[in-house]
Parts: C-alpha cells; structure tokens; sequence
C-alpha cells in the first residue's frame, strides 16, 4: 500500500506538452473551487470525475465533432448506447417516433420492443417512401423522426433534406445514424438533420479494436444528451476514447482508399454472369441516384460513394455461403469499418431473425453479400473474390 498521495500529478507542467492526447485513466480528479461550481452546477463543464467528463473522451469527440460539422459532440459507451442515450433523452412520457423500418438490428429491437414497453409510440415506415415518412408523421404529433443514412444491406439512401423538412414541419426531431455512410460522404447536419448518432466502433475507429458510440449537432441538444449520459452511465471507457481518437487520424485516407476499392469492386462484380445484382451508389442502376447526387459529398465530379457493397450471387444463399467461405483476404465476420475487409451474408448474421419472406419484402435477396470494404490494395480484393466466385460456380 502507498502513503501519502500519488506524486506523479506534480510531472504534469506546461513543458511536457505531448503531441498525442495521453489516456486519463484517473477517474477522479483534485477538487478546486473551479470543480466545486461545476459539481454543483450539473457537472456538464469540467473534469472531476469520469462518468462526468475525462479529457481523453473529450479529444475524441473533438475530431468527432469536426467531422460532422457539428456545433458540439459526446462520446458514449458503443452505438447503442448513443441511439438508446439520445431516445431517452428526446422523448418524454407518451411521446411518438416515426422510424425508417430499414435500421440495425438492436435499433429496431429497441424501437419495436423496448420503446413501446416503456410508453412511447412507435410507428415504422419504408425509409425510401417519402409519401409514407409524410403520412406517418401527419398522423399524430410526433416527436423523433429516425433514419440511417445508407440502410443495412440494401444501401439505399436516405433523402434526408426531404425527410428534414417534412419533420420540421411537424415539429419533430430528426435524428440520422450515419454509421455505414460516415462523415466522409454524408454531413446530415448539412441536411437538416438535429443529431447525428454513430457506432463509432466502425469506419470512425477504423481498427475493430474498440466498442464506442457519438452523439453530434445542435449544441444544446448535445448538452441534453450529456446530462442523460451521466444518469444512465453510458459514458466512454477513456482507452477506448484513445483508440477512436488514433483512427480518426487516418479516417480521411482510410475512407478515401475504402470508397476506391468499393467502387472497384461493384464495377466488377457488376459484370458478372453469375451476380445477380450489386447495390452500390457508384454504378449507373443505382435506385437512388437521385438522391445519391443531392446528398452524397464529392470530390470534383465523383461522389464519396462510400465503402459498403452489397452483392447477390445466382444460386441463393447456400452460394452465397460457399463464396463467402472460399474467400482468402476478406473476413467472414460481423461489424463493418475496419482496415481489414469484413463479409457477412444478412441471412444468418445481421437479418436472421427475419423469415425469408419478410427478408425478400425489405429487399434483401436470396444469395446476398455485404461487404465492408477494407484498405488492402483493390486489385488483391478483387481477386480475391473473382477466385472465389470462380472456384464456387
Ligand atoms: C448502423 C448501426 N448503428 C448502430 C450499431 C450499434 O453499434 P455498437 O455495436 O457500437 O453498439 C451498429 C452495429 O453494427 C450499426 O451497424
């Protein structure tokens, strides 16, 4: 056991000024009149203890924040805890959500099971339906209007200014995860949108080494969703903080080198006999080119198309299962985002507890692959999966 208090604090002068963010391990911090005002003011400004706030979380969310060209960011737990933090933050008693019925798996457990056992209403509309998105909304006041950006794994876009206004109109909040498009292609901010939620655990981190969460927009909003972060104790472990700081270093190249390959991928995937369809927003029968060219960023004339692909082999899903499995560079493994590229088929992994029918009713095909596109040299990828293709006919 030590006596007396910890030294190293003292080692802490304006002369060590390190170049990368350290990690605030401390979870408690020495208390000055500064700390006292805040403590009896929320506790929403200054550090003093880790629930509350922690640099290491701080600097994290900064380049968050930036990203999205945000007024203000907060880190949380994973990217349920962001969804779930800013819902309980929104909504009060009796309240009603209009949601795309094209979300993540755990989001719509959340909204068609939990949401409703704890008195708020939920009603589910076809994300690309703009006349259903209106109709939902008119037909009661309606609080949260919630949408992914890019629905997983059909990839289709969402129209977020048209969703915008007819949100605004009615009064409503709209929240957009942007976790498959990424800042790089899409700002929803930009767009209309009230707070931008991520499972920061994806493209933001970049490594498939960290589980965290974001939280982005208005400023005050953000301040609300702060203070529910500290009652429902949803805040970032401060390594993983680090770790989403360190890939956001690199997210731009990543995510420049990423969208190249995807777009690689689906031309030539797309040129296939025995593919039966390729949903990527770079190719010409792109359902929502439209939107794609209203929404998407760009560098000149090429839109930031982003870095998923979702492909359907003929031969249904035991195909699919077979290619998926004689692939050699790429990962048959959940989660999307990483340097490394990760394949999954919806069937048994993120959709399986649909029947097939409703899987065929939300567009997701018999014989469907995602695939999240690492950053290994394209032409390495894509031999890959052309072997593979070949070798499982
Ligand atoms: C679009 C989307 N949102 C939210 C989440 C939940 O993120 P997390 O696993 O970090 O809680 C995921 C996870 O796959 C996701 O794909």
């Amino acid at each position: 056991m030590r006596s007396g208090r910890p030294a190293q604090s003292e080692r802490f002068t304006p002369r060590t000024r390190p170049v990368v963010p350290p990690i605030h391990h401390s979870v408690t911090y020495f208390l000055d009149d500064v700390a006292y005002k805040d403590v009896q003011a929320g506790g929403l400004d200054e550090v003093w203890y880790g629930r509350f706030r922690n640099p290491t979380v701080d600097v994290a969310a900064d380049e968050v924040r930036r990203a999205e060209d945000a007024e203000a960011a907060f880190m949380t737990s994973s990217g349920m805890g962001a969804i779930a933090t800013t819902l309980m933050t929104l909504l009060r008693q009796g309240d009603r959500v209009v949601a795309a019925r094209q979300v993540y798996g755990d989001t719509r457990v959340l909204l068609v099971r939990d949401l409703p056992a704890w008195g708020f209403d939920v009603e589910q509309v076809d994300a690309a339906d703009l006349e259903a998105w209106k109709h939902a909304i008119a037909s009661g006041p309606t609080r949260v209007v919630y949408v992914e950006t890019l629905a997983n794994p059909q990839l289709e876009l969402a129209d977020l200014p048209a969703i915008a206004v007819v949100a605004h109109d009615a009064g409503a909040l709209l929240v957009v995860d942007n976790t498959f498009a990424t800042p790089y292609s899409v700002q929803p901010l930009t767009h209309g949108a009230d707070l931008v939620v991520h499972s920061a655990t994806k493209f933001l981190n970049g490594h498939s080494d960290a589980i965290a969460g974001v939280v982005a927009g208005n400023a005050d909003l953000v301040r609300e969703v702060q203070r529910r972060v500290i009652t429902l104790g949803t805040c970032l472990d401060p390594h993983a903080a680090y770790l989403v700081w360190r890939g956001m270093q690199t997210f731009e190249l990543r995510m420049a080198r990423s969208n190249e390959t995807a777009r690689a991928l689906a031309d030539v995937l797309s040129r296939r006999d025995d593919v039966v369809g390729v949903r990527h927003p770079s190719l010409p029968d792109y359902e929502r080119a439209e939107v794609a060219v209203r929404v998407l960023r760009r560098d000149g004339a090429e839109l930031r198309t982003g870095a998923m692909v979702s492909f359907t082999v003929s031969g249904g899903d035991d195909r699919a299962l077979r290619v998926m499995r004689s692939l050699e560079v790429a990962c048959e493994a959940t989660s999307l985002g990483g340097v490394e590229t990760l394949v999954s088929t919806p069937f048994n992994s993120s959709h399986f507890s649909l029947t097939p029918a409703e899987r065929r009713a939300a567009r997701i095909d018999d014989g469907m692959i995602r695939v999240s596109c690492g950053v290994e040299p394209s032409d390495v990828l894509i031999a890959d999966f052309s072997r593979a293709l070949d070798q499982e006919p």
